[in-house]
């Protein structure tokens, strides 16, 4: 992997159309969970399910340009800021990985497939492997619901104070 100076263009949409997905998709998951209804929660799971098609493809896109582009140097002022920020990058890439694995796998795992807003369905025949179905959900879950709105919400603390603390412009910056 290289250590580019700074991240390039294509990081710099990767990052926000990332993030925009990625937030609609905790929206659907956690409005999908208290839902007034098991139709209504059906129905919402469904477009996270359907929106969760492309943002897998997205997300591995993404995974694959990082690693061809190498992670520039964060903008970290002390060595813990440095350091914070280091590992929160990797961790959150490595959740998003696990996150676009474990759905799709959980719903396979069922014999069940993936309906594209109806417009086509995916199924892979992973029902033989119906062992990994639940440890899929719990993961999808725990990481889902606690673990990356913990890890986005410290990221975007780190990034404010970043902001709001700016003393000059470096180069690594995604803004
Ligand atoms: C909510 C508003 C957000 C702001 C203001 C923000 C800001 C930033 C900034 C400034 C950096 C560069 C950090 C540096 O060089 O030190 C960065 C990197 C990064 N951010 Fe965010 N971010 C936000 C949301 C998100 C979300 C929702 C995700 C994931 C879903 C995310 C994932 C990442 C990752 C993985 C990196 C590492 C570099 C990369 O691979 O793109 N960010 N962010
Ligand atoms: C970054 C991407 C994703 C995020 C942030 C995310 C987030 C979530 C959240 C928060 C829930 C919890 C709903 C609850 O509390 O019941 C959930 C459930 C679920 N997600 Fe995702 N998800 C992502 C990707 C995917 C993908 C790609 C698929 C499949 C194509 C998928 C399929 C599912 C399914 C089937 C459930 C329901 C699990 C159950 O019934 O227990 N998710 N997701």
């Amino acid at each position: 992997m290289n250590t580019p100076r700074s991240y390039s263009g294509i990081s710099t949409l990767n990052h926000w159309i990332t993030a925009l997905l990625v937030i609609a998709m905790l929206v659907l998951g956690f409005v999908a969970a208290y839902a007034p209804s098991e139709n209504t929660g059906d129905y919402i799971l469904g477009v996270h399910v359907a929106l969760g098609f492309f943002v897998f493809w997205f997300i591995l896109w993404r995974m694959v340009w990082r690693l061809h582009e190498g992670f520039p140097p964060n903008q970290g002022r002390t060595r813990f800021e440095y350091l914070a920020a280091y590992w929160m990058h990797r961790l959150i890439l490595l959740a998003l990985v696990f996150q676009v694995i474990t759905g799709p796998l959980y719903i396979f795992t069922e014999g069940e497939a993936i309906n594209v807003f109806g417009w086509f369905s995916v199924s892979l025949p992973l029902k033989s492997l119906e062992v990994l179905h639940e440890p899929a959900e719990s993961v999808h879950i725990i990481l889902g619901v606690y673990l990356l709105p913990a890890m986005i919400g410290l990221h975007f603390l780190g990034a404010a104070r970043h902001y709001l603390t700016k003393r000059q412009e470096t180069p690594a910056d995604l803004s």
